[in-house]
């Protein structure tokens, strides 16, 4: 399988990471590399001698005939490069948010039925083994009903970008599209649309939303949310969840191992085993991404429903951009919380 990669910044980098530790077990071979930054291009090429570079992303999908395409640039430029992609017949693995806008989706759902070419979205806490856990046993209810969670992410201000587009709302739509995104997304893929949600947050000096504070109600279930971009680009990141079922708290804490820890309402305490076929951390980049696992096996499936030519359900088009849709809703509830707080 022919694969090509656009962007090769902080993304791009856990992507081709991950693509060469699975070329080793599959039949794939990343076979084209764009990036307008020479030396990021320069620095993904090391690990492929023989793929083309291309200095424009556009000109590697016009060239190049590809099984599938990773998209890994910024999210402004996300829409028109898969439309490209999915008009040449490239299957495409885009990463979060999918895109910025409503009208963008219903562009790049249009374009799906009419190709036919499979979209997978790289929300990836839906590979994210201690997520898996809490949505498997949220399912199968072995603890007993859910009643309420509380998520967090946060972390330092983001400052690797190209040109600063994080720092731009148009570009990133702020921290509430760009890392918030990733609970929304789960919240949905676990509890279904909210019933009702209230906001408040905060913003930078610049006006854009830099933390948000989302409460939801999904049916019984009530849900806390906090994403941030603080202020100092020194802050760790951190992530985490506590789920509190019936019979048990299920305590998630992404910096600590084990990570995962089960309070049981007997007074005992148990951290499941979860198996994981790669782990691998990269800290050489500007991202401190600490573990490559859940995006090896985001694509990993991704490669394996082209290969077999099986559907995607992890994370298909249609699910990124309804976490879109419900993060923008935020994000004007947001902003509309803040011009409210100065009246
Ligand atoms: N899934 C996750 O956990 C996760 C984490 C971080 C970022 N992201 C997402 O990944 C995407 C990329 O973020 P990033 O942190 O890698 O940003 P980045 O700025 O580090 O990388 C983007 C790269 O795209 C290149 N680029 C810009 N325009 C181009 C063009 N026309 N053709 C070819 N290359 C071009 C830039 O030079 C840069 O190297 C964003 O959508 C972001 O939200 C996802």
């Amino acid at each position: 399988m022919k694969i090509g990669i656009i962007g090769c910044g902080g993304m791009g980098r856990t992507h081709y990471l991950s693509l060469k530790a699975l070329s080793r077990h599959k039949d794939i071979a990343v076979t084209a590399l764009a990036d307008v930054r020479e030396a990021y291009l320069e620095r993904a090429a090391e690990h492929f001698p023989d793929a083309h570079t291309y200095g424009c992303g556009m000109e590697l999908l016009q060239q190049e005939s590809l099984d599938a395409v990773h998209i890994c640039l910024p999210s402004y430029l996300h829409t028109k490069h898969a439309l490209a992609a999915m008009e040449k017949g490239i299957h495409v693995l885009i990463e979060k948010p999918v895109c910025l806008m409503r009208e963008e989706g219903e562009a790049l759902l249009k374009k799906e039925q009419e190709t036919g070419v499979k979209v997978m979205v790289g929300q990836v806490l839906r590979s994210f083994r201690e997520y898996e856990y809490l949505k498997q046993v949220y399912d199968d209810g072995q603890y007993g009903k859910l009643q309420s969670i509380v998520m967090q992410r946060i972390s330092g201000d983001v400052l690797w970008g190209y040109e600063d587009w994080f720092h731009d709302e148009e570009k990133s739509g702020s921290v509430v599209m760009d890392l918030h995104v990733h609970d929304v997304d789960f919240l949905r893929y676990m509890l279904g649309e909210p019933d009702r949600f209230e906001v408040k947050a905060t913003a930078f000096a610049t006006g854009m939303i830099n933390q948000i504070l989302t409460s939801y109600e999904f049916g019984d279930v009530v849900a806390m949310v906090e994403g941030v971009w603080n202020v100092s680009s020194q802050t760790p990141f951190q992530a985490s969840f506590r789920a509190n079922f019936e019979k048990a708290v299920l305590w998630y804490n992404g910096s600590e191992t084990p990570s995962l820890a089960v309070y049981k309402d007997d007074g005992t305490l148990e951290h499941p085993e979860l198996e994981s076929e790669y782990d691998a951390s990269d800290l050489s980049g500007e991202m401190n991404i600490s573990n490559l696992g859940p995006y090896y096996e985001e694509i990993k499936y991704f490669t394996e429903c082209v290969a077999e030519d099986r559907p995607v359900r992890r994370a298909p088009l249609s699910e990124g951009v309804k976490s879109v849709d419900l993060a923008l809703r935020e994000l004007n509830a947001a902003k509309e919380y803040i011009l409210n707080r100065k009246k």
